[in-house]
């Protein structure tokens, strides 16, 4: 099964490369710089490296990048800094997923096209009735006005929550949830949960982004993972 990736010059986007390599998997990483690929990965034949600004891809630019994957995973994300937060492109995650799902209406070429997202803890799942306090709304409803990467994540869920929806004619997807991301250099036990198990805000957890790379990668590769979670929103905790 060959997988796009999206971010893949990323904190866990590089850890989901190197995961999918050593299974034997084949990875198209769309990048915008690739010297930013470490050359280890660089040097792996499984690997298919792909230089474009995501800004200015064109239909038959996502077209041919979907043609021959089964699977697509986004670990986008806005760099932390004032021109990642702040500036152009707001919507990198939500235009993405877009592109990459009319790319796959498109094409047709295989069904179900697995596509993973990697989304945030602080991102409610509307199809469950998941609890919030009042002042966890205020505070995310300011961080969602405030600092755009955060809308961002929540329309890009919202759109295969929404519009891509549950029985799509050809796209499954799961949205995965870490919780605070840390750095750890192995992967080690962690949980998964339908919806968060603990405040995001005022008593956050920890999710190294090794096991989101690992859980990830068990969604492509294990059918009953995927069948487990697919439609739906996991949030993945370190387990304690
Ligand atoms: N921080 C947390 O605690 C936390 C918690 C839960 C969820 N999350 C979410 O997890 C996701 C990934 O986190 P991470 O730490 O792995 O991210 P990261 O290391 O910042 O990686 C972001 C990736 O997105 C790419 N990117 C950024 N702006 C781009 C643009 N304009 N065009 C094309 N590519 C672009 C980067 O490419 P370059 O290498 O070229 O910059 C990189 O590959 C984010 O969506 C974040 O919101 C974060």
């Amino acid at each position: 099964m060959k997988t796009l990736l999206l971010g893949s010059t990323g904190a866990t986007g590089s850890l989901v490369v190197r995961q999918l390599l050593v299974r034997g998997e084949p990875v198209k990483a769309v990048v915008r710089s690739p010297d930013r690929v470490s050359q280890e990965l660089r040097d792996q034949p499984g690997l298919e490296i792909i230089q474009s600004d995501l800004s200015t891809a064109t239909e038959s630019d996502w077209n041919s990048w979907v043609s021959d994957c089964d699977a697509a995973i986004s670990c986008l994300g806005h760099n932390m800094s004032f021109k990642g937060i702040w500036g152009k492109p707001r919507r990198l995650v939500t235009d993405a997923v877009i592109q990459l799902s009319q790319a796959v209406e498109r094409i047709q070429n295989v069904s179900p096209f697995k596509l993973i997202l990697m989304n945030t803890v602080g991102n409610r799942n509307r199809d469950l009735d998941e609890k919030v306090s009042l002042a966890e709304k205020c505070v995310v409803g300011l961080i969602r006005t405030l600092v755009p990467p955060h809308a961002d994540n929540e329309d890009a869920a919202d759109f295969l929550r929404v519009k891509v929806g549950q029985s799509h004619s050809s796209i499954q997807w799961v949205a995965v949830r870490p919780d605070s991301l840390t750095t750890a250099e192995d992967v080690s036990e962690y949980t998964l949960h339908p919806s968060p198990t603990r405040s995001a805000i005022f008593n956050s957890g920890k999710t190294s982004r090794i096991n989101v790379a690992h859980f990830m990668v068990e969604l492509i590769t294990d059918e009953d993972l995927w069948n487990q979670w697919v439609g739906k929103m996991p949030v993945i905790y370190n387990k304690q």
